[in-house]
């Protein structure tokens, strides 16, 4: 299978795992494999679990790495990290990887329903299987398609394009993606269509999110990312647009925060320590990358270390 993903932040992520040869590491979103093989370059002794839920790149993987022994690929949700962990890993990973979105494997093969620039089928799940496309804009009440364009795409036209979708299945099911770009273009006004790229974009964020319930998975994962380390370990997290980046600074900034006592103490008496070390504030690509990737714009790097375990 063709699969071609140009992965993001490619340089500043490796470096930011401090990859050791003897160390056991998890790529929780290993897509085309690309961060992949070049962490398992720097093993020597050491062990990577490489783990997507989409069956695409599990088959992908799986050939990518079929004569590398030191390489497991297991198709599961990262969300699943703690018991994967306990499978491969009991004592920790040395560093944990997310690059999370989606690839341009999906994003780019029509049947996957990703793309509003050519058709197919309303789709966009990253594991093939539960709700598509499909479902949320033909069975979703009016109310709960507007609130997902506005929560999950920031769309500032969310009820005139919810309002067009549910007109527009009365008379006949959405069934492709240029239906769905072309209905949510004619719910933004002319002179909106300009801003921030295609009319479609947010809408199809939007829609993705919920299909694969993508912030509400990072939520919880995020800190069981955390838990999976050792003391010492790396987790570094790479995102594509302002709402997974909130999540991330927000996790990462409960888990690097130590007293808890009102700032008008005199002195501590929570005695909280922080569970974790700030390695870097939000790294974005450089002008060189900009320009080789412009898919890479939005992107931000991550990265916190393990002081101690959580209590
Ligand atoms: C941006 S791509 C990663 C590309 C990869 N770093 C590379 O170098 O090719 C994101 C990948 O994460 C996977 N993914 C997204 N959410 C996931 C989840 N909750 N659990 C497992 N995999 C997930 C997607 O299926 C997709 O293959």
């Amino acid at each position: 299978m063709e699969f071609s993903h140009v992965p993001v932040l490619f340089r500043e992520t490796i470096e930011s795992l401090c990859v050791r040869p003897d160390g056991v590491y998890a790529d929780c979103t290993a897509g085309g494999g690309g961060h992949s093989a070049a962490i398992e370059e720097k093993l020597a002794t050491g062990r990577l679990i490489a783990i997507d839920r989409d069956p695409d790149a599990i088959e992908t993987l799986t050939a990518r790495f079929s004569d590398k022994p030191d390489v497991t690929v297991v198709h599961d949700n990262f969300l699943n990290i703690g018991a994967i962990r306990a499978l491969y890993a009991p004592e920790g990973f040395d560093g944990v990887l997310a690059d999370l979105g989606v690839s341009s494997h999906q994003l780019d093969t029509p049947e996957r329903g990703f793309s509003f620039h050519t058709d197919g089928a309303l789709d966009m799940r990253m594991s093939q299987s539960g709700k598509s496309a499909y479902d949320v804009v033909n069975t979703y009440d009016e109310g709960t398609l507007r609130r997902i364009l506005y929560e999950y795409g920031e769309e500032k036209c969310a009820g005139s394009i919810a309002r067009r979708i549910v007109s527009e299945r009365q008379k006949k099911p959405i069934e492709t993606t240029l239906e769905l770009a072309e209905i949510v273009k004619s719910g933004i006004p002319a002179k909106m269509r300009r801003e921030g790229g295609h009319p479609a974009r947010r809408a199809f964020q939007a829609i993705r999110i919920e299909v694969n319930d993508e912030l509400k998975i990072l939520d919880e994962a995020v800190f069981s990312m955390f838990d999976a380390l050792k003391v010492g370990g790396i987790l570094s997290v790479i995102t594509f647009h302002s709402l997974e980046d909130r999540t991330v600074k927000n996790a990462f900034k409960t888990l690097s925060t130590g007293c808890t006592c009102p700032p008008y103490f005199p002195v501590c008496t929570c005695g909280k320590t922080p569970a974790g070390k700030l390695l870097n504030r939000g790294v974005a690509p450089g002008e060189k990358e900009l320009e080789q990737n412009p898919r890479s714009r939005s992107a931000r790097l991550r990265t916190i270390q393990k002081l101690k375990d959580r209590v």
